[in-house]
């Protein structure tokens, strides 16, 4: 794992830029595997800039994104697909053919999904993590053979998405369908971002700890190439 420790979250969104741009000028019909969530949203406007301002173009490039709640429409406002669209794609000149979200909540609708990934290889995975270790939507005790699936979210993680829903954890979907880790592992690159003292442990277990099903993210130990990029508050317990 190379290990980038910067001071802020807005430098860490820079250096995470710099690799998806790295990626994306070296090949450009990469195959993108996109995250959503608090995380990458510096990212994503860095990479709007960088697009109107340089004319980096994504017209080629196609994606995937890791997850999306069970339940919401599409067009709810805290659907993925929803928020994939406000905060990225309508930024950039990807193609909306090209952009893939997992969808439903049967087991042909995960088949469906990894069936659509089989004719591509995705040259860099984005992940954030979660602050119990979760990559995607793999929560704790997922076993890192799993492909895409529908999972039943924890409580830490519904507590901590529910700042979407009004600070209202009913509101917060109880499942999702997420690529599974073994899905996540077969990315060329993987590139995790994650900022503030809340994913400190987490980072800690991710990187020090014994790779093991309590912290989903510890599957990254038997990555290749994983770049993490951390804030000082993240990277505090290292
Ligand atoms: C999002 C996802 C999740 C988040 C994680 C961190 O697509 O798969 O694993 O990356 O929950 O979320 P934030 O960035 O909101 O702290």
């Amino acid at each position: 794992m190379k290990i980038i420790v910067t001071d802020n979250y807005e430098q860490a969104s820079l250096e995470a830029f710099k690799v998806m741009k790295g990626v994306v000028v070296k090949k450009p019909n990469a195959v993108l595997g996109l995250a959503t969530g608090s995380t990458p949203l510096g990212l994503y406007k860095n990479m709007i800039e960088d697009h109107k301002e340089n004319g980096t173009s994504y017209k080629d490039v196609v994606s995937f994104n890791l997850d999306e709640y069970v339940g919401l429409p599409r067009d709810h406002k805290e659907s993925y697909y929803t928020f994939m669209h406000t905060n990225l794609f309508s930024g950039l000149d990807i193609l909306e053919e090209n952009v893939h979200l997992p969808y439903g909540n049967t087991k042909e609708d995960c088949d469906a999904y990894e069936k659509a990934m089989e004719d591509y290889s995705v040259d860099v995975q984005l992940l954030g993590i979660g602050g119990n270790g979760h990559i995607g939507f793999n929560e704790p005790g997922t076993p890192f053979t799993e492909t895409t699936h529908i999972v039943e979210l924890q409580e830490r993680t519904r507590v901590d998405n529910a700042r979407f829903f009004d600070n209202d954890i009913n509101q917060v979907p109880t499942h999702a369908i997420t690529m599974g880790i073994a899905t996540i592992m077969k990315a060329k690159k993987v590139l995790l971002i994650a900022t503030g003292e809340n994913k400190a442990d987490a980072v800690y277990a991710m990187i020090k700890g014994e790779p093991t099903v309590d912290c989903p993210a510890s599957a990254l130990q038997n990555h290749p190439d994983v770049v993490v990029v951390l804030d000082k508050a993240a990277a505090s317990k290292l």
